[in-house]
């Protein structure tokens, strides 16, 4: 897809990060100053930093990516591509400039070997007609202080610690814990610079709130979770009404989720904690024994778009054995476009190119948001977006397709 005339895609290198972050603002409008962020340190890979230029040398669009070499997918890992920082001058915007950048990533993505590519969409109507697909949801629950918690054996061994967040001294522990879980989606930052800018907690973005801190779980000595909070003071006529806020939330066992609820609900002047970006399967969910005593919704959490979908399809698992032939739709990137034989299981798959008949039809828009396991091939059949050609065939492909964890990514990248 070409931009239209008086524009160029270019490379954006390091020491245009201040350029960088001005055009970010127009696409983000926001408070905090260029020259302020710029100090900051920066998550970006700037070798997968990408921009739009005018004739004028006017950077006007941005987009860029992170790599995830490993991302956890149904019982596999795959290379991926996490599109980020997308924007736009709004003085440029609707001529086409996303729709040359999404190509420009696609095939530079593809280029690298990556086979999928994960985003969080800013506003959700936008990257359907790319091929995106919404592939998980995350849970956000308000829980009372003192909310009545299930027992849980192991929970009084755990050690927890609270201190102010210094990256130095948790940074390490932080990516061990984190990187312990496999869920789907369960994005890692892998590169040094995007977990240092994880970590960074300069007073423009504490929302009035605390400087952060972390609650330390430790069992026989070791990390073993975490949770990276801030309360926030509310005094009112009745008394403190202060919420806690969690940034992330990582319990890879029972115990230490029992213990690390068991002091967020318990901190005093406070009386809410608030949490976002959970699974909906989060282990709260049957922690409290008044599940009604917390106010919980949800909304679109990662989007996923194959990009490879042979090479997608076989690296993950699939949670039953399962032979489908796949009618997949791709109108940006003709070789995904087919019919694909699937043969897989718990163990195994295989994908290849087919001229049998078809089981199932479906843009590859679906076929991305079936992909981590998160969202029903059936459910998407009712919804009409699915259609099954050959009878039978749904049901079985759509337990195939699920997994026994929801997909979830704890922070926007
Ligand atoms: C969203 C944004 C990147 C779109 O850029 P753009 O250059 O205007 O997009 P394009 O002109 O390439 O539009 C491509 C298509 O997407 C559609 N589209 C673009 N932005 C949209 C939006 N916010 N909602 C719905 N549709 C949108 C266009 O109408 C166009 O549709 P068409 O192909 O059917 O004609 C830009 O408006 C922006 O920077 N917005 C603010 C920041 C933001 O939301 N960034 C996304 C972060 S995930």
């Amino acid at each position: 897809m070409s931009l239209p005339a008086g524009y160029r895609i270019v490379d954006v290198p390091a020491e245009a990060n201040r350029e960088w972050l001005v055009t970010d603002g127009w696409a983000f409008p926001g408070d905090i100053d260029p020259d302020v962020a710029a100090e900051w340190p920066s998550s970006l890979d700037w070798t997968r930093t990408r921009g739009v230029r005018t004739d004028d040398d006017e950077l006007v669009a941005t987009h860029a990516s992170f790599a995830y070499h490993a991302l956890p997918v149904p019982g596999g890992r795959a290379r991926t591509s996490g599109l980020t920082w997308v924007g736009v001058h709004p003085g440029h915007r609707r001529r086409g400039l996303l729709r040359a950048m999404i190509d420009d990533h696609f095939t530079r993505s593809l280029a690298r070997g990556e086979v999928l590519s994960l985003l969080f969409a800013a506003e959700p109507a936008i990257y359907g007609r790319f091929g995106y697909g919404l592939a998980a949801h995350q849970l956000r629950v308000k829980v009372p202080r003192q909310a009545a918690l299930r027992d849980v054996p192991g929970a009084d061994r755990i050690r927890l610690r609270l201190e102010t967040v210094d990256a130095e001294r948790h940074g390490a522990a932080v990516a061990a814990v984190h990187g312990s879980l496999d869920r789907p989606g369960w994005t890692t930052r892998e590169s040094q610079a995007q977990a240092t800018a994880f970590l960074h907690d300069p007073p423009q973005h504490r929302g009035g709130a605390e400087q952060l801190r972390i609650a330390l779980a430790e069992r026989d000595g070791e990390p073993v979770g975490y949770a990276l909070l801030r309360r926030k003071t509310d005094w009112q006529r009745g008394g403190p009404r202060g919420t806690v806020r969690v940034r992330e939330l990582c319990a890879p066992d029972p115990a230490v989720a029992r213990a690390l609820w068991g002091l967020l609900v318990d901190l005093d002047l406070t009386s809410t904690v608030d949490v976002g970006c959970l699974a909906v399967d989060d282990p709260i969910t049957h922690l409290l024994v008044d599940v009604r005593a917390a106010e919980a919704d949800w909304q679109d959490n990662l989007w996923a778009r194959l990009l490879d979908v042979p090479a997608a399809l076989a690296a993950r698992r699939y949670a039953r054995d399962v032979d489908v032939v796949l009618e997949v739709r791709d109108t940006l990137l003709p070789a995904n476009d087919g019919r694909w034989r699937l043969v897989g299981g718990p163990d195994r798959a295989q994908v290849a190119a087919t001229d049998a008949p078809a089981d199932l039809a479906l843009d590859v828009r679906e076929l991305g948001s079936a992909y981590l396991g998160g969202l029903s091939l059936a459910a998407m059949a009712a919804g009409g977006q699915v259609t099954e050609l050959r009878s039978g065939t749904l049901g079985p492909a759509a337990t195939a397709f699920g997994w026994p964890v929801a997909p979830v990514a704890s922070f926007v990248w």
